[in-house]
């Protein structure tokens, strides 16, 4: 391989470009506002969506019924080392851009181009099953209210399809059907104007929604625990190993965000401190909500029949409860709407380190003025997000965002081991313990995560992959900065 592919970044260059006055965001977050953008991002369709499919099984997953409790825990244990590697990486090169900055230090400019590319799966893809999802469960709070939208403004084409006379109902234009996800788009374009206007507000409107959030889980949790039969927690694993790590390669989705944490690294008031601080704590809270709710959930209501959409909903009315189901679809939404607000935050700000080091356009790094917000890339997002928001099915879409964010792990993990060793010297505020072996059980665990998904996303990743370098080859690797240097 040519030296120029595994050119790399300096942490100080990093550092530096993150100091320069036109670039600079408002240093704002301290450890409570990041542990609440990390909860934000983390709790929200993967524990409100996510266990109905994981635990019933459907499209190519097996059931893990009640042991999806398993599947939780066996994906925190597989975050937590991942946590680790992120936390050293995090606090060693405390600036913007998650992954594909600890890559570019680290591995080299090629490798850290595929894990920015892959990031895209994690924020601006996972986006886009969140908001189908928030417009989901929208949608029936909507219904509960007596307000119900036209189906064919709030639906997929494919779902269309299969629903009998939704298609006749919908308009026509020119013999083809319209239907389109109309609130997933539209949830996504509100949350991009507040972005653009400041970190700061956004911030604070997160704590609050992450505060209603917990408050929402926790509640179900109380509630749910007077409604359980014991008798539905057996069989207690109905596909054994199979069905836990089938259900796990889906409900990963759950823990994603806590690295997000990482991307707003300019913004924080102690980065070395507090980002590794708040990304721990994120996870270790979440991992007890979740394993909480899943016993709760199929002590409730038989495995066989969570296959739908809002199972923690459907929980609480299959007890009766039909007011607390209101009030917990509100509480999703919040939820959901909180989750998006992190990923919108996080991957204009990867793009935008990107633009700096030349492997994007320049006019993508642009801070705006008076909002010191990358408005450029913010906006740019939202556009990539809200669309494909409108169209697309929800699980499809986390697969595809699993595999891509498992493997960025996977790269960081080999770069904790990697960095180590070619720079042992260098000063690490937080150092993950166990090295190597730590890292290398997040390889494996992450690994076989990704083992378990559909062959459908592993193609669906292949083609991913080769676009991304395609592009490298044309445009990134003679435009970076690191080559202009040379
Ligand atoms: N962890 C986030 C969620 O479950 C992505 O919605």
């Amino acid at each position: 391989m040519p030296g120029s592919l595994l050119r790399r970044k300096a942490v100080e260059a990093c550092q530096a470009d993150a100091d320069r006055a036109e670039h600079q965001l408002k240093r704002s977050l301290g450890v409570f506002s990041l542990t609440a953008l990390g909860i934000g991002a983390v709790i929200g369709a993967g524990i409100f969506s996510s266990p109905g499919t994981a635990a019933a099984g459907g499209g190519s997953h097996v059931a893990a019924g009640p042991a999806l409790v398993l599947s939780y825990i066996v994906v925190a244990l597989a975050c937590g080392f991942a946590a680790l590697c992120y936390a050293e990486m995090a606090s060693m090169v405390p600036v913007a851009g998650s992954a594909y900055t600890y890559a570019y230090v680290t591995l080299g400019e090629l490798l850290a181009w595929i894990i920015g590319w892959d990031l895209i799966l994690e924020y601006a893809v996972g986006n886009v099953a969140v908001a189908v999802s928030w417009a989901d469960y929208f949608k029936s709070l909507l219904a509960g209210l007596g307000l119900a939208l036209p189906d064919w403004l709030s639906t997929t084409l494919d779902h269309a399809r299969q629903t009998p006379g939704l298609l006749a109902a919908a308009p026509h234009i020119l013999g083809v059907p319209i239907v389109l996800n109309l609130p997933a788009g539209l949830i996504v374009a509100l949350l991009t104007v507040l972005l653009v206007l400041g970190i700061q507000e956004s911030a604070r409107v997160n704590t609050a929604m992450v505060l209603l959030k917990l408050f929402m889980v926790v509640g179900f949790i109380g509630v749910g625990a007077f409604y359980i039969k014991p008798e539905h927690w057996t069989p207690f694993a109905p596909n054994g190993i199979t069905g836990i790590l089938s259900g796990a390669s889906l409900i990963f989705f759950a823990y994603i965000g806590f690295d997000a944490i990482s991307t707003t690294a300019e913004e924080a008031r102690n980065p070395q401190r507090d980002i590794p601080r708040a990304m721990i704590a994120t996870l270790g809270i979440c991992t007890v909500l979740y394993a909480a709710v899943t016993l709760v959930l199929t002590g409730m209501v038989s495995w066989r029949d969570l296959g739908v959409g809002d199972p923690l909903a459907k929980a609480l009315q299959s007890a009766g409860l039909q007011a607390l189901a209101g009030i917990l679809s509100f509480g999703a939404v919040i939820a959901m709407t909180a989750v998006l607000l992190v990923f919108q935050l996080g991957q204009p700000r990867i793009f935008m380190v990107m633009a700096r080091d030349g492997l994007l356009p320049a006019w993508a790094a642009k801070v705006h003025p008076r909002f010191r917000t990358p408005y450029v890339t913010t906006i740019l997002t939202g556009i990539f997000v809200g669309i494909p928001a409108m169209f697309v099915d929800i699980n499809e879409a986390i697969e595809f965002t699993n595999i891509g964010t498992l493997f960025a792990f996977v790269l960081v993990s080999v770069g904790v081991i990697v960095l180590r060793r070619t720079d042992p010297g260098r000063h690490r505020p937080f150092r993950c313990p166990g090295v190597p072996v730590m890292p290398m059980l997040s390889v494996v665990g992450c690994g076989i995560l990704m083992a378990y998904l559909p062959f459908i996303t592993w193609m669906r990743f292949a083609v991913w992959q080769a676009l991304g370098i395609a592009l490298y080859f044309l445009y990134g690797r003679r435009h970076s900065r690191l080559a202009k240097a040379a």
